[in-house]
C-alpha cells in the first residue's frame, strides 16, 4: 500500500520503517527539515536500538522516503497521523494543535477512498471530531483510529511484532472500508494471528489511555508498599517477586524505585483526568491524582536519601549522577525522574556530574547548568556519593570493588533496585535504596 506517516518523532519515524520494512511504500513527512533531513540520509535523530539498521534496509529497497512537502501526500492510500499531544503548559490537558494542524494540511490533499489513521495519544472523543474535518474536506475519505501501544528501546519489535492491534472505525460502510484497508496494511501481524479488536472511536481512543493509566497505577501501587517498606524494614522487590508469581498480579512492571516518567506515562494520566472532568466524570479518575502523587514523591524520596547518605547535607558535596534517561535504551529525557533528581540535587547545594550512556545530548539542552561525563568512572571520580537512577545494563554490571576504588567515599543510593545490596555492601559500600532495607 501507499502510506504516509505525518510525525516522524519516536513514534512516527519507527512505525514509517517498520511499514517499508513490512513491504508497504511509505512516505514520512514532518515539519521539521533537520529531522526530515537525518532520515532521508538513514540515520535516526534519536537513539532507538534497531532504528538505524531498519533505516538502511528499508531505505535500500526504495520503499522508504522521507520529506516536509504535505502535498506529496495527495498519492497516497493511508495517512498514519503520528504527532505528539503533550501536556498542555499550565493544565493538565493534552496539546492538540500538532494533530489539528496535521490533519488541517492534510485535508486538502485527500483523494477519494483515502484513509486517515489516527496513533496519536488523544482524548476520547477527538477521533470523532477529526472525522469531521476529513469528511468536509473529502467526502468519500475515511478516519480510523488505531492507538499504538509500543515501548521506546523496544519500538522496532513492538512495532513489527505487536501483542495486539485496535482500530476504532466509523459505523456503516465507510468502517468497513477502513477495517479492509487497515487489514491490508497489517497483513503479516494478522497473519501471526496478532489479536485484533475492532470497535469504535470512543473505545479505541480509550484502549489506548486506560493500557496507560493501569501501567503507571501498577508502578505506583508498588512504589505506595515500597513507603511502607521503608518504614518497616520490609524489602519491597522481595514483595514484589512473590506476589508477581501469582498470574492474576504478574511481575512485570512491578519494579519500585524512582517511579514513571517519559513523554506518555505522565501526561496520559493526567489529560485522562482533564478529560474525565469535561465530560463530568472526574469522580471516576481521581485515584490517578494519587498515582500521581505517590510518583512525584519518589523523587523527593531519593534527593532526602542522599542527603541521608551524605550524613545530612548536600552542601558543597560531589554527587556522581548514572543515569538521566526516563529508562534505559532510551535517549528521552522528557519529564525524566533522573533527570529532576539530578537537578534538585544541585538545586540544594551539590555539585552534581552525570553521565548517561545515551542522554546527555538531551539532559544539557534542558539543564545546561549540570555538569556531564563521558563514562561512569569519569563521574565517579572522587564523588562524595554515587546515585544510580536509571538502570542500563552497564550500571547493573558494574563491578562493586573495581567501582569502589574510583570514588571518594564508597556511598551509592540504587534508586531503581537493580543492584545487589550484598554484593556491594560486601564490597565496603554504603548502600541504599528505596523500599529495602
Ligand atoms: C509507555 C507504555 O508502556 C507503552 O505501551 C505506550 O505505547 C507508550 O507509553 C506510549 O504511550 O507511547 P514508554 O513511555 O516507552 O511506554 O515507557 P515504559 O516502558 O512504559 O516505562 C515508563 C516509565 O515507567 C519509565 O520511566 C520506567 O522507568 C518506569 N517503570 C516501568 C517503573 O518505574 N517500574 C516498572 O516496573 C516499569
Amino acid at each position: 500500500m501507499r502510506i504516509t506517516v505525518i510525525g516522524c518523532g519516536y513514534l512516527g519515524a519507527v512505525h514509517a520503517a517498520c511499514m517499508a520494512e513490512l513491504g508497504h511504500e511509505v512516505l514520512g513527512i514532518d515539519v521539521d527539515r533537520a529531522k526530515v533531513g537525518l532520515l532521508a540520509a538513514g540515520r535516526a535523530p534519536f537513539y532507538e536500538p534497531g532504528l538505524p539498521e531498519l533505516l538502511t534496509s528499508a531505505g535500500a529497497t526504495g520503499r522508504l522516503e522521507f520529506t516536509t512537502d504535505i502535498t506529496r501526500a495527495a498519492d497516497a492510500d493511508v495517512h498514519f497521523i503520528a504527532v505528539g499531544t503533550p501536556q498542555k503548559k499550565g493544565e493538565y490537558a493534552a496539546d492538540l494543535s500538532y494533530v489539528d494542524a496535521a490533519v488541517t494540511a492534510l485535508a486538502p490533499h485527500l483523494k477519494p477512498g483515502a484513509l486517515v489513521v489516527g496513533k496519536s495519544t488523544v482524548p476520547v472523543g477527538t477521533a470523532r471530531r477529526l472525522a469531521g474535518i476529513v469528511k468536509a474536506a473529502q467526502p468519500e475519505a475515511e478516519l480510523a483510529w488505531n492507538p499504538e501501544f509500543l515501548r521506546e528501546g523496544f519500538a522496532v519489535e513492538d512495532t513489527l511484532r505487536p501483542d495486539r492491534i485496535v482500530y476504532g472505525v466509523a459505523e456503516g460502510a465507510g468502517g468497513e472500508r477502513a477495517k479492509t484497508q487497515l487489514d491490508a496494511v497489517y497483513a503479516t501481524a494478522l497473519g501471526n494471528e496478532t489479536p485484533l479488536v475492532v470497535t469504535g472511536y470512543e473505545t479505541a481512543e480509550l484502549v489506548k489511555v486506560s493500557a496507560n493509566a493501569f501501567l503507571a497505577t501498577k508502578i505506583s501501587f508498588i512504589n505506595a508498599i515500597a513507603e511502607i517498606a521503608d518504614v518497616t524494614g520490609a524489602d519491597v522487590t522481595k514483595i514484589a517477586d512473590a506476589i508477581g508469581y501469582d498470574a492474576r498480579i504478574g511481575r512485570r512492571f512491578l519494579n519500585a524505585g524512582l517511579g514513571f516518567g517519559g513523554g506518555c506515562l505522565p501526561k496520559d494520566i493526567r489529560a485522562f483526568q482533564a478529560r474525565a472532568g469535561e465530560l463530568g466524570a472526574d469522580q471516576a479518575l481521581t485515584f490517578l491524582r494519587e498515582v500521581d502523587q505517590i510518583n512525584m514523591r519518589r523523587r523527593v524520596r531519593a534527593v532526602d536519601l542522599t542527603r541521608e547518605l551524605l550524613d545530612g547535607s548536600l552542601l558543597g558535596k560531589k554527587v556522581a549522577v548514572l543515569g538521566l534517561a526516563f529508562k534505559p535504551e532510551s535517549d528521552d529525557v522528557r519529564d525524566s525522574p533522573s533527570l529532576d533528581v539530578a537537578s534538585q540535587l544541585r538545586a540544594q547545594g551539590a555539585r552534581v556530574v552525570a553521565y548517561d550512556p545515551q542522554a546527555v545530548e538531551n539532559a544539557k539542552r534542558l539543564r545546561p547548568e549540570l555538569d556531564y561525563a563521558a563514562s561512569s568512572a569519569e563521574a565517579a571520580a572522587d564523588a562524595d556519593a554515587v546515585v544510580l537512577l536509571t538502570e542500563w545494563k552497564e550500571f547493573r554490571e558494574l563491578d562493586p570493588a573495581a567501582f569502589g576504588a574510583v570514588v571518594g567515599e564508597q556511598r551509592i543510593l540504587d534508586g531503581r533496585n537493580c543492584l545487589d545490596p550484598e554484593q556491594w555492601r560486601a564490597a565496603g559500600w554504603r548502600y541504599r535504596a528505596l523500599g529495602r532495607p
